[in-house]
């Protein structure tokens, strides 16, 4: 993917009128849900008419070539090979898919980072306990001054016993980006399985899967993608090919058995099929009918921010996070994402003042239209700022003129 380009920065303003987002509401909130920008939604939306007017043809011969296009476009997206790109719902469906599939000896342990997403966590838990596997937590540095902290909290970590690694490439609470190449290679070291969950990382971080080299890679493609909700990946790295189990027994669970399409027998486990997938893929990916539209309309959410230009996205998003952190910083609250080279991306969390009510917070900014999660952790509360390249510079003012008041009213200040 490339990731610098010399164009010239668009016009922010017009970019953000192509984003389908209620100017009523000040949104602040990409890392939960990312909204569309106009193409997407148009391209996804064609793509529905289509197959609601032609509901045989458009899954038996229209799905399928739009299907390997999307696979190669997003892999080359991504930095990996099509035969590795697995479409999911979400990276909850991913993570899933490998948690519940994938074999480890017993007695060990699943180790993760203390900062892993909830839902997650009980999926690797729930894994635990019917694997006879421990799951344990190890502390992350949160404000390190540089990413080799990180590494060496996770070298400190690792057991004899620890049969997988499970971290994100990007935190959920605090947005701070972890070092996932180096987390990677220090497992595979210690002979230790990688999985990682980078829900945030796609168009947020300047991210090539391949090099990262993680066993399994899985991540939202409708965050900082923009692509429509439903848009998931899980890339199954080299050697891992055959460790999985589907979360679905479907009509890919047999190969060798084509219940539909005139493409015969395939060329081998990982040569294109007759339905836009390869045979591996297609055991893991097919679910029965459902609507792969988000998954068709990546395309089109790539090339957006890919003709606004990555590195204009990005240096915009750097502004950002530096206004952010200023201006958010000037109300009192202090950072709790730090600003090092290569520590954080498009989300800035602050912590809030001990004490106070997070409902009331929570309810204090929506009364005021002002769309931004507070985050509770077990020893404090962060308020999660996400700045993408469509955030205005009004809007984070707008979030620091009524955080005074709601904190008030929520019972500290
Ligand atoms: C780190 C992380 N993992 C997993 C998820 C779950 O994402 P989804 O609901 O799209 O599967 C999120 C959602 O915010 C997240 O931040």
């Amino acid at each position: 993917m490339p990731h610098d380009d010399p164009r010239p920065a668009p016009d922010w303003a017009s970019a953000r009128a192509q984003i389908l987002l209620d100017p009523a509401v000040t949104m602040l909130n990409t890392g939960s849900f990312g909204p569309l920008p106009r193409p997407v939604f148009d391209r996804a939306a064609e793509l529905r008419l289509r197959l609601a007017a032609g509901p045989t043809d458009f899954f038996v011969r229209q799905a399928p070539p739009l299907l390997w296009d999307a696979r190669c476009r997003t892999a080359a997206f991504l930095g990996t090979e099509p035969h590795r790109l697995v479409f999911t719902t979400n990276v909850s469906a991913a993570v899933n898919l490998v948690a519940s599939g994938l074999r480890l000896a017993a007695p060990g342990e699943v180790l993760m980072t203390d900062h892993e997403y909830g839902a997650m966590v009980w999926c690797w838990e729930r894994a635990g306990q019917r694997q006879r596997l421990g799951v344990r937590t190890f502390p992350l540095p949160t404000m390190p001054a540089d990413p080799g902290e990180i590494v060496e909290a996770a070298e400190r970590a690792v057991t004899r016993r620890t049969r997988l690694l499970f971290f994100s490439h990007v935190l959920s609470p605090t947005g701070l980006v972890l070092p996932a190449k180096e987390l990677c290679d220090l497992a595979r070291r210690r002979g230790v399985l990688t999985v990682v969950d980078g829900a945030h990382a796609p168009a947020m971080l300047p991210l090539d899967v391949s090099d990262v080299g993680a066993d399994f890679y899985a991540a939202n493609l409708h965050k900082w993608l923009l692509a429509p909700t439903g848009a998931g990946f899980l890339v199954v790295g080299p050697g891992n090919e055959d460790r999985l189990q589907p979360l679905h027994v479907s009509w890919g669970y047999h190969p060798d058995r084509y219940p539909i399409g005139d493409g015969g027998k395939s060329a081998g486990p990982d040569a294109p099929d007759a339905y836009g997938s390869t045979p591996r893929v297609r055991f893991l990916e097919f679910e029965g009918t459902r609507d792969i539209c988000p998954w068709l309309a990546v395309p089109v959410a790539i090339d957006f921010q890919a003709d606004l230009g990555w590195g204009n996205v990005r240096r915009r998003v750097a502004d950002l996070a530096a206004y952010t952190r200023r201006v958010i910083g000037d109300t009192g609250l202090s950072p709790a994402t730090p600003a090092g080279p290569g520590l954080h991306g498009a989300m800035t969390a602050f912590e809030l003042p001990a004490g106070l009510d997070a409902g009331k917070v929570r309810r204090g900014l929506w009364e005021r239209w002002v769309e931004v999660p507070v985050i509770e952790r077990p020893d404090r509360r962060l308020l999660r700022v996400s700045h993408h390249f469509y955030t205005t510079e009004a809007e984070i003012d707008r979030l620091a003129e009524v955080l005074p008041e709601v904190l008030q009213a929520a019972g500290s200040g």
